[in-house]
This record gives structure tokens, sequence and C-alpha cells, in this order.
């Protein structure tokens, strides 16, 4: 298999405020410390979005501008906008549709997907089949999370995790080799309280009931999760390679969801791979869900890290159970 595809641009943004381990000591009086959250996550700060007349199509349509702007393609040249996310500005409309509309990306078509932390990986598999049949000549994909919005600020266990902010890609047809060697995804649905928010769903609608029990939160398991991700992403790895026939020496360089650097070190030593081909945002950023992987590209890139001809291992993980990964040429 090989699925011929360009990521042409890309582009991130991030919330405004700037938070730092000690603010959940100091401003909301958690019980804890930079020192377990540097030791247990290796995350050292993150960003909320502060605005509260602003919401993710706000940063996603500020990540969008930037990878068109990279592509050097314009607005109305775009076929198609995928977002995905777990925290869109409404249940409804797609947040697609209002990122298209404020990028002035008038002739395109616009959905979500929800697969969370998952989703940059799944819809760059959406974006690269649509490129590579004829279908669409340019995708734009924003991948991001304002999961500010959606943590319980009493629960020291996942409010110090996440970050608010997106990335995007522009999809375009290959030019000069690049391309999809292989995929791999998969999906366990079986415990969906492990990665959850309870309400608000057609499962769980609003009631007095759910804002009093604080159902409207992100519930984690985060300990399920943590064992959960170590077992997954060092197998989904060791698939993509056997998939595509590369070593993993001939891999570059590989970037993982960032939910936590203890399960990207796991996954490095499982598989023999030094931690210098391991590219990391989680210190500055912290887990911005599915924006992770698309804004770590976009910096491994600024740094000169991820080059034109880089062999590239994508992976992400988390809510569904979900994960999914692909091996390109960038
Ligand atoms: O993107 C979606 C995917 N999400 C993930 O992949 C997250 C996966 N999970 C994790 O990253 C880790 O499980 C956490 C960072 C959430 C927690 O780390 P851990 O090493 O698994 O800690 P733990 O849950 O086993 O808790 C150990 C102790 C507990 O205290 P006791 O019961 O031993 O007294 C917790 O109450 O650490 C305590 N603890 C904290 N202490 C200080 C939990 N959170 C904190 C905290 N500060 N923020």
């Amino acid at each position: 298999m090989f699925i011929p595809m360009k990521i042409a641009g890309l582009g991130m943004a991030l919330g405004d405020k700037v938070i730092d381990n000690d603010w959940f000591v100091k401003e909301l009086g958690l019980d804890t410390s930079d020192e377990w959250i540097t030791e247990r996550t290796g995350i050292k700060k993150r960003y909320f979005l502060s605005d509260p007349d602003k919401a993710l199509s706000y940063i996603g349509a500020k990540s969008a501008r930037q990878a068109l702007e990279m592509a050097g393609v314009k607005p109305e040249d775009v076929d198609l906008v995928i977002c995905a996310t777990f925290t869109p500005d409404y249940q409804m409309p797609a947040t697609a549709c209002l990122i298209k509309e404020e990028i002035g990306a008038k002739n395109a078509g616009a959905y979500d997907m929800q697969i969370a932390c998952s989703g940059f990986v799944y819809a760059l598999i959406n974006a690269a089949s649509m490129v590579a049949s004829g279908m669409f000549k340019n995708v734009l994909i924003v991948a991001g999370d304002v999961i500010s919005r959606f943590l319980d600020f009493e629960d020291r266990g996942t409010c110090i995790l996440f970050g608010d902010g997106a990335g995007a890609a522009l999809i375009t047809q290959a030019e000069n080799g690049e391309g999809i060697f292989a995929v791999e995804v998969g999906a366990d649905g079986s415990a969906p309280e492990k990665l959850l928010i309870p309400a608000g769903g057609s499962a769980r609608p609003a009631s007095e009931e759910t804002v009093k029990n604080k159902e409207h939160y992100l519930r984690m398991n985060g300990r399920e999760i943590f064992r959960f991700s170590v077992n997954v992403v060092p197998q989904t790895m060791k698939l993509l390679l056997e998939k595509s026939g590369l070593s993993k020496e001939e891999v570059d360089l590989w970037i993982l969801h960032q939910a936590n650097i203890r399960i990207i070190e796991a996954a490095a030593k499982r598989m023999g791979v030094p931690m210098s081909k391991m590219y990391n945002t989680i210190a500055e950023y912290g887990n911005i869900s599915a924006g992770t992987i698309p804004i770590t590209m976009y910096e491994a890139y600024k740094n000169n890290v991820l080059k034109r001809g880089s062999i590239l291992g994508l992976i992400g993980f988390g809510g569904g159970l979900s994960w999914g990964g692909l091996i390109l040429r960038f």
C-alpha cells in the first residue's frame, strides 16, 4: 500500500493565558505541586483560552490561516474542511462550518469528526484517501480542543494535564513522493467510563441534576488509561513497521499524542527507539487532545527537525478508547 498525498501546510494556535504548574497551588489551592506534575507527567505549563466570548473556532481559524499560508493555497481553493475535536463550539452546527466561514473558504464543504485524542490521525486518513482518489485537491484539517471549559478544577488528577489549542494541516496531492506507507486504527468501546464526559449528549441531556453533579466535566481513570496507552502505543508502532516494511532505523521521527512523557518514554524503551527520535511539546503545552500531533509537527518543522522527505510516524490514542497511527513520507 502507498497512498500519495502531501502535507503542504501546517499551522498552530494556542489559548492566550499561560498556566504554569504553580497556578494550581497558588490560584486554586489544590493539593499538588510543580514537582509532582513535572515528575509524573513531564508538563511544565499549558495555555487556556481565557476570553469567554471565544471558542475552538477562533483558535482553529488562526491555525488554519497559517497552514494555508505555508501551503500557498488561497482560502477559496479549499475543497473541504474537517475539524477533529471533542470540544466543539456548539453541539450543532459543526465547528468546521464556523471555521470555513471565518477563514473565507467559501467553496468548501465542512464537517466535524469526534474521536478525541486520535482525531488528527483519523482525519488525516480521511483527507489522504480523498486527495489520493482525485476526489478533492485541497483538504484542510483543523484538530484541536478547548478542554479548559470541561475541566473540574477540584479534580487534581485530570485538571493539571490539559491545555487549549489547535493544529492545522493542508493536505494536497503528492508532488515529490510524499505519502502514507502504512495505517493502523483500532477502537474499544467496551468501557467508555474510563474517559468520558457523562452528560450533555442524548444519553444524559443537560438538567439541573447533571449540572449539580458536575457531569459536564471530563472524567478519567488515569491509571487505567495509562496502562492502556503504554500497551497500545508500542503495539501500534510495531504493526506500522511490519505493514510498511520499514525498519525502525528508517523512521526519522515519531510524534506521539502528548498525554504524558512517561507514556512516550515507555514506548521508546519498549521499541528500542532513542528519545532523540521522539519529538515532544508536552512540557510547554500539556495535553491538547486532538491538537497535540499537528501542533508538535508544526514545531518540529519550524525547528528544522521534521524536513521535506523525512519518514515520520504518528500515533494518536485516548478517548473511545481509540488509537490510530500511520507512517508517511513528509
Ligand atoms: O489524552 C487522553 C489520554 N490520557 C492519558 O493518557 C492520561 C494517562 N494517565 C496519566 O497520565 C497518569 O495516570 C496521571 C498523570 C493522570 C496520574 O499519574 P499516576 O502516576 O498514574 O498517579 P495515580 O493516579 O496512580 O496516583 C498516585 C497518587 C495518588 O495518591 P495515593 O492514592 O497514592 O495517595 C493520587 O491521589 O498521586 C495522587 N495524585 C496527585 N498528587 C499530587 C493524583 N494527582 C495528583 C496531583 N498532585 N495533581
